[in-house]
């Protein structure tokens, strides 16, 4: 057959009587795609064109698509972000283009991958594959599968990403408040061709690229393989960035590369290893001094993430400069990690901690922290987004009051990096923390900043390798900055990946993916206010990322554990900040957190469990 003029309807006809085999709609989603304006290949291909050669894809392609062969050098294999972000079909498209051209196949119910799965012996799953990973696992009555972007006469209430519940009425009083974009709807418009299309790609602009493009979340979710997990039967929902941020495919493609071509320890040896990994190291560090804005990369510390870097300041500047009775002040937000160093400080120095109490909604009191600075005050440690809340604080302002009183300042940036630019320049403030893992990076890595010359004046906190500039039984001489505090053999690779993972984010724009979120904060606040019984902790006017909250008549724990098992994965607990949850009367809440990759849809299906939850659908209350 001649595929490159045949329509759906030919293909459709070309459907034979009865059941296909997983190869025959192979076949067909090949020839559909192949109609696909610009495409070449087969999808197997296209598939495969989007990751580094060598991986596969692993997900289980149907035995019918030919796989391109692994042609090229090892050492070509990374794929530059710009690769893995422009032009690329994600499976979850093309099991959906292929899902959607097997829905209208007369009489056709259930998904591809259900289809896959008949005449198979029982017991062998297909649910590993693509197909059956971007579809619902039960499609009944017939799928209604909604285009992202298409208005679907009295369809309100969908989950055009996932297939979660294409079925179910909008919950009563729920109104999606968004209005997508005006586009025809047509049974045979396939959104991911116009989107993806040469032409659909010049209306959303690219996602790489250094001009602030428009933001495309759904370029950005085809980064990370692992929003296409399932968890109990379900696409995951990945609800839980406060904890910990997943991890795009530039990032895992840029740890494997350094442990194939580049490892070895730093700085010490007179070989090509060590200086491939020296040089991917040190250029780690310049992209995190670029990322934050420090004027100097010898300003960055690599540390394995915030608790590490507020302890090195506590155990090192703190230790040389605090005295009996100088004051550290703190807020209400606070992590534990930036209670407990300072708590251990005063306990060995005789510094007094002091705390800046935060109003109803969550904010800090300025005129609270304005009474509490004095001339006794030699430190402020507050953070710039709070984990349990998401309030974020009046940083710059809190930092230059703070410099009026001659205290030094110390910003958290665990949970802000992710979410708005940094520029401790502009912040004006003397060190800056934060975690690789919060910001798409690898966990056990994170950086300190601090201004040059207060690191110069700063006593290391930990002696051994890799620190000193000489060592006799009488006497050591110390690098300086950054190496002084980078004692022994640190995370070199993920510092690596972190870089990658800055990189990556810089290349999106941080300010463009904080307007999407915002806008995403925004709708979900909206959502939840509708659950009967739900209040939200933490109502600042600005805040970022974290929607905590509590369920008249339901245990936390409970709740979290029912989203669970519908695939949503949320944080609760004491999100370690028990002295917050406390100032408003509570031991745990429910923590959803957003990041650049969560979608309306995946809000919406947040809601509509909670709903559920509400209405008497989980059995546990207590
Ligand atoms: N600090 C992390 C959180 O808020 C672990 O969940």
């Amino acid at each position: 057959m001649n595929t490159s003029n045949v329509g759906i309807d030919a293909l459709t006809h070309a459907i034979p009587a009865g059941l296909p085999s997983v190869e025959e709609l192979a076949q067909l989603a090949n020839q559909l795609f192949s109609q696909v304006p610009g495409s070449e290949g087969s999808m197997a291909e296209h598939l495969q064109a989007g990751r580094s050669i060598g991986s596969t894809g692993g997900a289980g392609l149907p035995p019918a698509l030919p796989v391109r062969p692994n042609e090229l050098d090892p050492v070509e294999s990374y794929v530059p972000p710009e690769a893995a972000t422009q032009g690329r079909y994600s499976e979850c498209e093309l099991a959906k283009l292929a899902n959607q051209l097997f829905s209208q196949v007369p009489g056709s119910e259930g998904s591809v991958a259900e289809h896959a799965q008949l005449g198979r012996p029982s017991g062998v799953e297909v649910s590993g594959a693509p197909f059956a990973q971007a579809l619902p696992a039960k499609a009944e009555p017939a799928a209604i599968i909604v285009p992202v972007g298409f208005d679907v006469p009295g369809v309100e209430w969908n989950d055009p990403l996932h297939g979660l519940d294409l079925t179910s009425p909008a919950p009563a009083g729920y109104a999606l408040p968004y209005s997508a974009p005006a586009q025809p709807a047509s049974p045979a418009a396939f959104y991911f061709v116009d989107q993806l299309s040469p032409q659909g790609r010049d209306a959303y602009g690219p996602i790489a690229g250094s001009a602030h493009p428009p933001f495309d979340v759904y370029a950005v979710r085809r980064d990370f393989p692992i929003l296409q997990e399932r968890v109990n039967g379900k696409p995951l929902i990945w609800f839980d960035n406060a904890a910990t941020t997943q991890k795009p495919q530039v990032v895992i493609d840029r740890l494997s590369y350094f442990y194939q071509h580049e490892n070895s320890n730093i700085h010490r040896a007179a070989h090509e290893l060590a200086a491939r990994a020296t040089d991917a190291y040190e250029g780690a560090r310049e992209t995190v001094r670029s990322f934050i804005n420090a004027g100097s990369a010898d300003e960055v510390i690599f540390v394995r993430g915030t608790t590490e870097g507020i302890n090195l300041i506590a155990k090192s500047w703190g230790r040389q400069n605090l005295v009996k009775d100088d004051e550290i002040v703190i807020t209400w937000l606070e992590h534990h990690a930036n209670i407990v160093p300072w708590q251990q400080l005063c306990a060995e120095t005789g510094a007094i901690l002091r705390v800046v109490p935060v109003d109803d909604n969550g904010q800090v009191i300025l005129e609270a922290y304005e009474r509490l600075l004095g001339p006794r005050t030699r430190l402020v440690s507050f953070t710039q987004v709070s984990n349990a809340l998401g309030t974020v604080t009046p940083a710059k302002n809190m930092v230059e009051m703070a410099h009026r009183y001659g205290a030094r300042v110390l910003v958290d940036g665990a949970q802000s990096v992710a979410h708005m630019a940094t520029d401790v320049q502009a912040l004006d403030c003397d060190w800056f923390v934060f975690s690789g893992h919060k910001v798409f990076g690898p966990t056990g890595i994170g950086a300190v900043y601090g201004k040059a010359e207060l690191l110069e004046a700063t006593q290391p906190w930990q002696g051994g390798g890799n620190m000193i500039e000489d060592v006799t039984f009488e006497q050591t001489r110390y690098q300086h900055p950054p190496n002084r505090f980078e004692a022994g053999t640190g995370n070199i690779a993920d510092a690596v990946g972190l870089g990658a993972a800055l990189e990556y984010l810089q290349k999106i724009g941080v300010e463009n993916a904080g307007g999407y979120e915002h806008e995403l904060l925004v709708y979900a606040t909206q959502g939840l206010n509708t659950v009967p019984g739900l209040t939200l902790i933490g109502t600042a006017p600005d805040k970022a990322s974290v929607l905590s909250f509590i369920l008249k008549g339901y245990r936390t724990e409970d709740i979290g554990a029912e989203l669970n098992r519908a695939g949503i994965a949320v944080r609760s607990g004491h999100h370690c900040a028990q002295p917050i949850l406390r100032r408003f009367g509570l031991e745990t809440t429910v923590r959803p957190s957003l990041a650049l990759y969560n979608t309306r849809e995946e809000v919406d299906a947040l809601v509509s469990a909670l709903l559920k939850i509400s209405g008497g659908g989980l059995n546990l209350q207590g």
